[in-house]
């Protein structure tokens, strides 16, 4: 609604800027599409936006403004970097937002003289300007398409401020036809009623590499060139709110587990003093389908698990096996109720779904069920309350009645 309102309102001045193109291209293959909204720096005050045409076209540019009525001409215009790469048919523009309010709603329009691309977003809250905070975090979409549509329906009807994605967004790392799908569903799906884009926070999964693991960067292009996240964009840590901190790590796909332990320590150390620490990986350390004593499991339990318990994490997402899972809260490689981590995972955005172990059987596993879901997130604005729950497809089903 606010979108033709407005276009409207730009065609009715006749200020509607056109593109200069460079070649014989058409206006549609110069259309933005596949938006996409990540953070590279503080979310309090910054906004990446990152866009596909089909042609190279001239400038790419982006107007910004908080409020609506004042005048077009006054919004602030940005230019977006437009760069390539070699896998892929498309031209991607990325423009970084900073020097925001927090906890404001910024207009976007990107600009199209017949269909540009116009949304809104709203930054992340700072200490003066808390606010309840819900957020989601799910994992492997891969192949069930319809599925995945199903999961994102479902997810932007929960009103997020962003989503927590963990990894294996397709199936076929190299696949453009894939990602061109993934990215479409996204952009037209993961945007709210009124018109409010929501923002990814991406982990990278084995099947974002060709060849999975220990790969070079260069066999993960989709992944590294698509979601602008704070560099080296597979491990990277962001402050969403003044109690809240998300660390996002890489399970042996492109940097080894190793080689990330001292940036954990690190990182968490300099964090500590926020209330809530959430971290995401995607391979389980402690899984619901696959073997506990595989290769990168073990590896996990016995480089990152000491770190995120000494420095008391709450919440570690997990996937990669795609099954419904809670861990028991978890210390010292047994059940510790009183100062035990929870693990939630296993992914299921899509991916098929598996059969999963007992819980009866093993000692780690609180619930674990076959069925599509993600987890919501509810922070209370005081910042002290953290409600987790899980939502399932069909939506309003229950794990219970899927046994
Ligand atoms: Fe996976």
């Amino acid at each position: 609604m606010i979108r033709k309102r407005f276009i409207q309102l730009l065609l009715v001045l006749g200020i509607l800027i056109v593109l200069p193109a460079t070649g014989q291209e058409t206006y549609s293959e110069l259309q933005p599409r596949q938006v996409v909204l990540t953070w590279q720096s503080d979310p309090s005050t910054s906004m990446t936006i990152t866009w596909r045409t089909d042609e190279r076209g001239g400038q790419h540019t982006l107007r910004y403004a908080e409020r609506l009525e004042i005048s077009p001409l006054k919004w602030k215009t940005l230019e977006a970097e437009t760069f390539t790469f070699e896998e892929t048919s498309a031209w991607l523009h990325t423009v970084e937002l900073t020097g925001l309010k927090p906890g404001k709603k910024y207009n976007v329009f990107i600009d199209h003289p017949e269909q540009p691309d116009l949304f809104y977003f709203q930054t992340m809250p700072d200490e003066n300007n808390r606010r309840e905070l819900v957020f989601l975090a799910g994992a492997d979409s891969r192949s069930r398409r319809d599925v995945r549509r199903e999961m994102n329906e479902l997810a932007a009807a929960e009103n997020p401020e962003f989503v927590i994605f963990d990894g294996d967004f397709i199936s076929t790392a190299l696949s453009e036809q894939q990602w061109d799908d993934w990215f479409d569903d996204w952009h037209e799906q993961m945007i709210t009623a009124d018109g409010r884009r929501i923002p990814v926070i991406p982990a990278i999964g084995n099947h974002e590499v060709d060849g999975s693991y220990l790969q070079p960067r260069e066999n993960a292009p989709f992944y590294f060139h698509r979601f602008i996240a704070p560099e080296p964009r597979n491990y990277y840590v962001l402050q969403l709110s003044p109690d809240l901190v998300l660390v996002t790590l890489d399970t042996d796909h492109v940097t080894e587990i190793t080689e990330q332990t001292p940036w954990l320590e690190r990182t968490l150390e300099e964090h500590k003093d926020s209330r809530w620490k959430m971290v995401q990986w995607h391979v389980a350390a402690w899984p619901s389908v696959r073997d506990f004593e595989g290769r990168i499991p073990t590896k996990i339990r016995d480089h990152w698990v000491p770190v995120v318990e000494k420095y008391n994490v709450d919440i570690v997402i997990e996937a990669h096996d795609h099954a419904f899972k809670k861990t028991v809260p978890i210390r010292d490689n047994r059940r510790d109720d009183e100062n035990g981590i929870l693990y939630l995972g296993d992914g299921g955005w899509g991916a098929p779904i598996r059969d999963t172990k007992d819980p009866d059987d093993y000692w780690w596993l609180d619930e674990a069920v076959k069925i599509d879901h993600f987890w919501k997130f509810t922070l209370s604005s005081d910042g002290r309350d953290l409600q987790v729950d899980p939502v399932f497809r069909p939506a309003g089903s229950s794990f219970s009645l899927q046994r």
